[in-house]
């Protein structure tokens, strides 16, 4: 059985009272949140605050990216120990905004996911096409390509210690969310593309949807057979939302 998991990320948004605040307002409501693993993904700074806050609670706590490297000079890099250090039990790796306007390519982000787990971190492994690719029929494509990347530098097992999350760009940030059959299409082709090399490893990866998932649609995104939860940006910066859609994948 794969445990659902709905995971917030918070990108460039909050100050310390704000996270205070949005962190109240969830663990007050976990309780009610019975079978999904929550995790959340503050802005890089706010992690301590964020863990602290988490602590003694079932909220786990992630990074937005991760160092390729452990240490030494990478001015502006956070290392996998570091983000242990603070408490993360995952990391986002290859979110498209990394891609497209940071330039991070499928190597850099196959090794941002290696560096994840020598250090003992959860990689959020994000793919998914443009608008473009989805109208020229590349969308398979696309997203094989980006998970092979992580298979050729550290193995198809090496997938079993992550997650991946399925994010079509045209979806994030637009309110326009995958149909739940455009979502489970995709996820099928990445679970029966990863089955194929281990079909151990295909049947326990959890495959999480992202892109514009809120309260009115993630019962149903997240009810199909291949999708195992959600990694949200937008709605997870309300706690009653968040909630919600922590309560619908139950
Ligand atoms: P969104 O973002 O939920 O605001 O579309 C999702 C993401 O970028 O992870």
């Amino acid at each position: 059985m794969r445990q659902v998991m709905v995971a917030g990320n918070w990108k460039m948004n909050g100050s310390s009272e704000s996270v205070k605040d949005l962190m109240v307002g969830i663990k007050a409501g976990m309780s009610a949140v019975l079978n999904a693993e929550v995790v959340v993904c503050p802005p890089a700074v706010y992690i301590p605050r964020v863990s602290g806050a988490a602590d003694g609670s079932v909220i786990k706590v992630g990074a937005q990216n991760i160092c390729d490297q452990d240490n030494g000079a990478f001015t502006g890099e956070i290392s996998g120990a570091m983000l242990k250090d603070v408490g993360c039990d995952y990391a986002i790796v290859g979110h498209s905004e990394r891609r497209a306007l940071y330039g991070e390519s499928d190597e850099l982000v196959a090794r941002r996911f290696a560096a994840a787990r020598r250090n003992g971190i959860k990689p959020i492994l994000c793919i998914g096409e443009t608008l473009d690719e989805r109208e020229s029929g590349v969308t398979n494509q696309v997203c094989a390509r980006q998970i092979d990347a992580v298979i050729a530098l550290e193995g198809v097992t090496a997938l079993a210690d992550g997650v991946i999350a399925y994010e079509p760009i045209w979806a994030i940030g637009t309110g326009k969310t995958a149909s739940p059959e455009q979502a489970q299409q995709v996820h099928a082709f990445i679970r029966g593309k990863i089955t194929a090399l281990d079909a151990d490893v295909g049947a326990g990866l959890r495959i999480l949807y992202g892109g514009s998932m809120n309260p009115s649609n993630a019962a149903e995104l997240i009810g199909q057979t291949d999708i195992d939860g959600g990694l949200i940006g937008g709605a997870s910066l309300k706690a009653d939302d968040f909630l919600a859609i922590c309560q619908a994948a139950n």
